[in-house]
């Protein structure tokens, strides 16, 4: 594979130039085990907003802050008994916390919400835990990608959307999952901000309580509100069985091959759809299809994380 000027191989080295920049105030591009991410020292507001700049995020978007512990997020955050629990489950992995920001806490006040509440995970990439260990902060990372465009999953893509802006990108030989985390708020009701591959029912099952999967109407600024979220730039068409003119065809199952079709899982695995889906997305619109069709993906497991993206792409 060609190695990009600011693509830089995970290892031993690299990883400790990558902590010093973070811990400077460096904005980099980390892998995470869901997709990319465009991170910075979430105890500097001169970090925080180079990533906003970088993005063209609106400052109302708050952002996700990454852990390397349980305890390092104890830090920073007030804690209640079911974050303890769901911890202990899914953490590190794919499910970020939205909790009340700690008294006295330096981090700082871009990343959150408007009830001052902060969005916390601890992510399961032995390449990110180890940026986080070493530089000794908490690291702000949104997903490595423009505002409203779809996440990113290859460091190629990553040097694609952002060029030379960016100064180091971190290489990962594969990211497992491919969707964003589940973002859920904690309190009297569970909310699920955004679908991921945790779901609804394994947090249910794991608190004996119901969750919510309804989209939280308060003013805490969710995913998704803002209306062109995860567009690939061509019009995405859903449940369909062929390609339009000119168009590509994202099929999950199995179909005749065809240089406009491209497989998300011919096993009908969703796991393997989800972490092809934004490869996928990028790379019809990179060929030239002037369109993407996509064939029906189950409403189950993480295929709700698939629809809700997809659902918003299609808008
Ligand atoms: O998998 C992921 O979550 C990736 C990796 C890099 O960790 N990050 C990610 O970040 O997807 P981002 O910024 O693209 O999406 C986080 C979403 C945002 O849409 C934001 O609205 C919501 O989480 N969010 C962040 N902080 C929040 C807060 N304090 N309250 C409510 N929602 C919040
Ligand atoms: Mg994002």
């Amino acid at each position: 594979m060609k190695f990009y000027s600011n693509i830089y191989k995970a290892n031993k080295e690299n990883l400790a130039k990558a902590s010093k920049l973070i811990k400077s105030g460096a904005v980099i591009a980390i892998p995470t085990e869901t997709v990319y991410g465009l991170a910075g020292n979430a105890y500097r507001n001169d970090s925080v907003k180079k990533i906003y700049a970088l993005k063209n995020r609106p400052r109302n978007n708050p952002l996700i802050v990454h852990f390397p512990s349980l305890a390092a997020m104890l830090r920073e955050a007030v804690i209640n008994d079911q974050l303890i629990t769901l911890a202990k489950h899914f953490s590190p992995g794919p499910l970020t916390y939205i909790l009340p920001l700690k008294k006295g806490s330096k981090i700082s006040k871009l990343v959150l919400n408007s009830k001052k509440q902060i969005a916390c995970r601890i992510p399961n990439n032995k390449t990110f835990l180890s940026v986080l260990k070493q530089s000794g902060v908490p690291i702000a990372a949104p997903s490595a990608n423009l505002s409203n465009q779809v996440s990113t999953t290859r460091a190629i893509d990553v040097h694609k959307e952002f060029g030379n802006k960016l100064p180091f990108i971190l290489h990962s030989k594969k990211i497992n999952i491919g969707l964003e985390s589940t973002v859920i708020s904690l309190g009297s009701t569970i909310n699920i901000l955004r679908p991921g591959a945790i779901t609804a029912e394994m947090i249910s099952k794991v608190l004996n309580k119901r969750v919510f999967e309804k989209k939280h109407k308060g003013d805490v600024v969710a995913p998704g509100q803002f209306k062109k979220h995860y567009s690939p730039g061509i019009p995405v068409y859903l449940n369909k069985t062929k390609a339009k003119k000119d168009g590509a065809l994202l099929v999950f199952g199995k179909h005749k091959i065809a240089k406009n079709i491209f497989f998300l899982s011919k096993q009908s695995s969703l796991q393997e759809a989800a972490s092809n889906l934004y490869v996928y997305l990028r790379k019809a619109k990179e060929l030239g299809y002037s369109s993407v069709s996509i064939t029906k993906i189950p409403n189950k497991g993480i295929g709700k994380a698939i629809n809700d993206r997809l659902i918003r792409a299609s808008r």
